[in-house]
């Protein structure tokens, strides 16, 4: 009787715990898609999804308001409907990452773990009357694999890893060019990647251009593509990558998923592409057993770590190499892709439903698969307008993040976006992970209690 309140105490608490998360109104902080600059872009406040009680009133701070009685520096009333997305006049401001975390702080020292996320000064806060009913704040999140307690036993395949779409394109000192094509059409987030892997996205998706730029390093002849356009070199990336993982210990999938410019019928191209990955990241890159043709997505976190503290997953066609026999061991084979490009919003859930409900015609197999969420210039232009690529993304990230809110958010693996920042897909697939990891360390369990009650 003892042993049984011992262990049933713990899932008993941890099941409520995750019904008073889900339960009552969650109140958020996002970044909209709004500013010319990042620094100048407005937050925006989400509630939802379900709010049968909407909170009376809302506060935005610039400080934790817990800890005193602070004044907010905006304050909304009248929320009216259960699920909702309001832009402030409030502006995300300059990045500072704390605790080590920005790019230019001396990787040599060591960094501050976070382990359930370290707040930016941007609270929002939502009462009843003087009743404080949720705190929340907009927070990075550079450690959540490594703290999620069991999620390093779930296969690679089973965790729910948040993504970006064509993450180096993004404009920067370094960009190719600032013309009006490239900052509205082709760019595809705000947030640089060295950013993005601060904030916990995971997965990293890469087109990659080549150009000869005629200087003595092959390496600098290697961009960042979108759509047929050169957008940023690779080199500088890659390189905050590997700063990344080295300084943090968390594990990043590196997906190069295309090659628009310069690379059909030029293996060599391919070749040296390859040669620049081993030479920046070979030592952070995951081996696999190519003798008995390993599948990466298989493979759980712990196991990729234990191998001599490796921490990226490179996926890359090897096939286009001139001798994948004996290079094919640094990288694994891409994993299956879906996106929602040419999709309008409801095919687009149409598409959702047939591959995260996992039905038996459901063309997800048993392996590592990413959905792209995004929707082409296109797609759009069939609708008769030309929107941007943030107007797009406006539209199309906020539905595909409640819809992952629900049961379909369980089956999902990577999931990737252009301009994640207006979603809370980082907090969304933690809380998953979390939750599946316990069920799984707790499955034997259960069922032998399920057992041992009968
Ligand atoms: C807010 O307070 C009112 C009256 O005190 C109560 O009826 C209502 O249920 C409360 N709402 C929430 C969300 O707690
Ligand atoms: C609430 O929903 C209604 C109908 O869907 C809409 O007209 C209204 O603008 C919404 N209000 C807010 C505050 O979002
Ligand atoms: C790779 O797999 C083969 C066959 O299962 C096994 O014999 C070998 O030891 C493995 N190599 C490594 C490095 O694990
Ligand atoms: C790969 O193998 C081919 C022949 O099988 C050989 O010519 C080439 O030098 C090898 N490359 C490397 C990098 O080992
Ligand atoms: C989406 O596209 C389908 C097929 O072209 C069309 O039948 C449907 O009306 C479109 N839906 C919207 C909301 O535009």
């Amino acid at each position: 009787m003892i042993k049984i309140n011992i262990l049933v105490m713990p899932l008993l608490q941890s099941l409520l715990l995750i019904g008073s998360l889900e339960a009552g109104c969650p109140v958020y902080l996002t970044v909209s898609l709004t500013g010319k600059t990042l620094q100048d872009t407005f937050l925006e406040i989400n509630w939802g999804p379900n709010c049968y009680g909407p909170p009376q009133w809302v506060g935005i701070y610039g400080q934790d308001p817990t800890i005193s009685n602070f004044q907010p520096d905006l304050r909304i009333d009248g929320l009216a409907n259960s699920t909702g997305k309001m832009i402030t006049p409030i502006k995300l401001g300059k990045l500072h990452f704390p605790g080590g975390w920005n790019r230019q702080d001396d990787g040599d020292q060591p960094v501050t773990q976070y382990p359930t996320g370290k707040c930016l000064p941007h609270y929002v806060a939502s009462y009843n009357g003087t009743e404080l009913l949720t705190v929340d704040c907009l927070k990075i999140q550079p450690n959540w694999m490594a703290h999620i307690k069991d999620v390093s036993q779930m296969p690679l395949k089973n965790i729910f890893l948040p993504g970006t779409h064509a993450s180096g394109a993004v404009v920067g000192s370094s960009s190719k060019t600032n013309s009006i094509l490239v900052r509205d059409y082709l760019v595809a987030q705000q947030f640089d990647v060295w950013s993005q892997l601060i904030f916990g996205i995971r997965y990293l998706d890469f087109s990659i251009g080549y150009k000869n730029m005629n200087t003595e390093n092959d390496a600098d002849n290697f961009w960042i593509a979108n759509e047929n356009m050169l957008i940023t070199p690779l080199l500088g990336i890659l390189r905050d990558v590997r700063q990344f993982v080295k300084r943090s210990g968390e594990m990043v999938v590196l997906d190069f998923s295309s090659f628009p410019i310069g690379f059909y019928k030029h293996p060599e191209v391919y070749s040296s592409l390859f040669r620049l990955l081993r030479q920046e990241l070979g030592d952070e890159a995951y081996r696999r057993n190519v003798s008995k043709n390993e599948h990466c997505a298989d493979r759980n976190f712990r196991k990729i770590l234990l191998q001599n503290k490796h921490h990226l997953v490179i996926l890359f066609p090897s096939q286009e190499l001139p001798y994948p026999e004996n290079e094919s061991n640094l990288i694994c084979p891409p994993w299956q892709r879906f996106s929602s490009s040419f999709m309008n919003i409801s095919q687009t859930l149409d598409y959702m439903r047939l591959l995260f409900s996992k039905k038996t015609n459901s063309p997800v197999r048993d392996d590592g698969w990413i959905f792209t969420a995004v929707s082409s210039m296109e797609q759009t232009l069939n609708a008769h307008q030309l929107l941007t690529a943030k107007q797009r993304a406006a539209v199309l990230n906020p539905k595909v993040n409640q819809w992952l809110k629900g049961p379909w958010g369980n089956n999902a693996n990577v999931v990737a976006m252009d301009y994640f920042s207006n979603t809370n897909l980082v907090d969304l697939a933690i809380q998953v992970n979390a939750h599946k990891a316990f069920i799984m360390a707790n499955q034997d369990y259960i069922n032998l209690e399920i057992l041992n009650l009968a």
